[in-house]
């Protein structure tokens, strides 16, 4: 059977650290408030001035997980970009990502599942390998979230916890009778709650799409009810996590690593609690990047990959909650 066997991966978190502390020169937040909230001590921002969109980030990102799986950029069949913050409004990311790969008429999809994106690809490339559709595919999730964040005390709620940054993978469909790979997925949406976290505009719906009062009421800059959120990912998280257990027959101690999205560290802690798993079996890396949404889930498994804190022969959890709402989980085990 075709597998969907992961070659490579790389990251890539533009150089400008922004900490806690120089964010209190913009708005009215502390260092303590920060930490204690979400567990974020500093984020990367793409530069003030402009310039660097999000396919660039995601470039930089693949070219590393190219380089680690062995491949040129000829080799991938097909890209898929997760983002939800496009370098323009159309065409996607994943078009200007393969321009910039110096590709010529490569497919590339642009998916849009928010801190979910990385893990809907992995179902997409899980379907797209498993039937013979693709056989190379490079996965991205990348966001720039700083330049359409409002950065003032008005904002501070979101402005606090977002941050830039890039996460590629490479996957290669391998012939083997093996139970490796991406061995179980679960995806889920709530679209009733679609206006619990959003940026409205500029808006189809609206005629113009952005004007000034839009911007007046702040409409252009996102918006999160946090408290539904954080309820909806500790009640959804879990259940999510043990539907692919049970798809794959283990346990929840048979996991080696799970690597949740980065969006609060509490909601992960809660998380590993209400699994009772042991301590250190959660990554968390959001001390140091802040939630880059689609991005967090790629950047956590190649951190975690360089540490060696997985490897050949680990069984992995990854999962994710966001907007959309959006949630899912993906089970992939290593070939030894
Ligand atoms: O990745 C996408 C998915 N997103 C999430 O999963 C996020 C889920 N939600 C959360 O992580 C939390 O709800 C937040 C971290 C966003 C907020 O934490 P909270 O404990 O829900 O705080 P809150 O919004 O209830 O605000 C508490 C207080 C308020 O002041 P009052 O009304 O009690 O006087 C806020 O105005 O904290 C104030 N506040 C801040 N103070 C300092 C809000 N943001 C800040 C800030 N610095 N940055």
């Amino acid at each position: 059977m075709k597998r969907a066997i992961l070659k490579g991966t790389g990251r890539y978190l533009p150089p400008r650290i922004v900490t806690n502390e120089d964010l209190t020169q913009w708005m009215d937040t502390s260092d303590e408030w920060i930490q204690q909230r979400t567990g974020i001590e500093q984020r990367h921002w793409v530069p003030e001035e402009g310039g660097v969109g999000t396919s660039d980030l995601g470039l930089e990102a693949s070219k590393t997980a190219l380089d680690r799986a062995g491949w040129t950029p000829e080799d991938i069949d097909l890209i898929i970009f997760a983002t939800l913050s496009p370098d323009i409004f159309f065409p996607g990311s994943g078009c200007l990502l393969q321009h910039k790969l110096g590709l010529d008429s490569t497919p590339a999809l642009d998916i849009r599942q928010q801190c979910s994106g990385f893990l809907y690809g992995l179902e997409i490339i899980k379907a797209y390998i498993e039937s013979g559709l693709a056989n190379r595919i490079l996965l991205v999730g990348a966001e720039v979230q700083s330049t359409g964040l409002n950065i003032s005390t008005e904002g501070r709620d979101m402005t606090v916890i977002f941050g830039d940054g890039a996460g590629a993978a490479c996957f290669e469909a391998v012939d083997t009778d093996a139970e490796v790979g991406i061995l179980a997925t679960s995806m889920h949406a709530r679209g009733k709650f679609s206006d619990s976290l959003m940026t409205e505009a500029p808006a189809s719906r609206e005629n113009p799409r952005i004007n000034e009062a839009m911007m007046k009421a702040n409409r252009h800059y996102p918006y999160m009810d946090g408290k539904t959120i954080f309820r909806q990912a500790v009640t959804n998280l879990s259940k999510v996590a043990k539907k692919t257990l049970d798809q794959v027959g283990i346990s929840k101690d048979d996991i080696d690593l799970y690597i949740p999205h980065q969006a609060n560290i509490r909601i992960n802690q809660f998380f590993g609690e209400s699994m009772k798993l042991e301590e250190g079996k959660v990554f968390h890396n959001i001390q140091r990047y802040g939630n880059t949404t689609a991005g967090s889930i790629p950047i956590a498994l190649d951190e975690a990959l360089e540490m060696k804190l997985i490897g050949a022969g680990s069984t992995i959890c990854l999962l994710g909650f966001g907007a959309g709402l959006t949630w899912g989980s993906v089970i992939y085990r290593f070939p030894e």
